[in-house]
């Protein structure tokens, strides 16, 4: 289910250009190879920021697998208004492990970036036996996986994010110790010292570690190594 995504998706981005800054040094390095007759599944692509840090990085094509309406509207809109994007993306509706089928042939790499958490250890196992299955023998994909945030404010067990967009500045309230598999994250809109309104959502989230991605990959042929801070590189070799 990615209904909170309805209400998350205005506030998404506001909070991913670091992260896909930080992950672009990943990207390059495992998908600049890559020729314009490659294939790359990008797993949850959300609104596409790294679509565009792939189409970037790589001149591959791109088959964008996201369940979430809004996220995919966005998404949409950005393979559509970037210059060149659509002559390489295809958006694709749907969601892992269900919808895999939708992405025919086999693919060169892949990527599943913040999203592993929204997953199961059967659905996330699911998704690697396909990726087994799918992955060219050189193929390499790319994952994110979870530390403890070091922003972690120990006494509130929050972490609050900030950016200002024109006259207002958006905050990021994230409760990091829901006791569930749950993220909780309260987004506010302020103009100066008045809060003008203020979005709560919660979903799905179990943070998953590089030792469990290691042992759900274990009955496949594909191997797991960390190659940056949170980030790793999945294949054979
Ligand atoms: C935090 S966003 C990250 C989006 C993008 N990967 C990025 O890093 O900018 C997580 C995305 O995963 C998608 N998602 C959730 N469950 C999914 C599933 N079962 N299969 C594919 N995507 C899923 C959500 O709809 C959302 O767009």
């Amino acid at each position: 289910m990615t209904d909170h995504y309805d209400q998350l998706a205005e506030f998404h981005d506001l909070f991913m250009v670091e992260p896909w800054e930080k992950l672009r040094p990943s990207v390059a390095s495992v998908f600049s190879d890559l020729t314009s007759d490659a294939v790359i599944a990008e797993i949850g692509a959300g609104t596409g920021m790294g679509t565009l840090v792939l189409a970037e990085e790589s001149s591959a094509r791109v088959m964008a697998l996201e369940p979430n309406q809004v996220m995919r509207t966005a998404l949409m809109i950005r393979v559509t208004t970037v210059p060149g994007l659509d002559e390489r993306v295809t958006v694709v509706a749907g969601s892992a492990p269900d919808d895999l089928g939708l992405l025919k042939g086999s693919i060169d790499g892949f990527v599943c970036a913040h999203m592993l958490g929204h997953l199961d250890r059967p659905a996330r196992m699911k998704l690697f036996a396909w990726l087994d299955r799918t992955l060219s023998d050189e193929g390499l994909g790319l994952v994110t996986f979870q530390l403890v945030d070091p922003g972690w404010d120990h006494t509130t067990n929050e972490v609050v994010e900030t950016r200002r967009v024109g006259e207002y500045e958006y905050r990021a309230v994230h409760h990091l110790d829901t006791g569930k598999d749950m993220f909780s994250t309260r987004y506010e809109v302020w103009d100066g010292d008045e809060m003008l309104r203020s979005v709560g959502v919660e979903g799905v989230w179990r943070p998953v570690t590089l030792d469990e991605l290691e042992a759900e990959l274990a009955g496949t042929s594909l191997k797991i190594r960390q190659i940056a801070d949170q980030v790793a590189a999945v294949g054979r070799a």
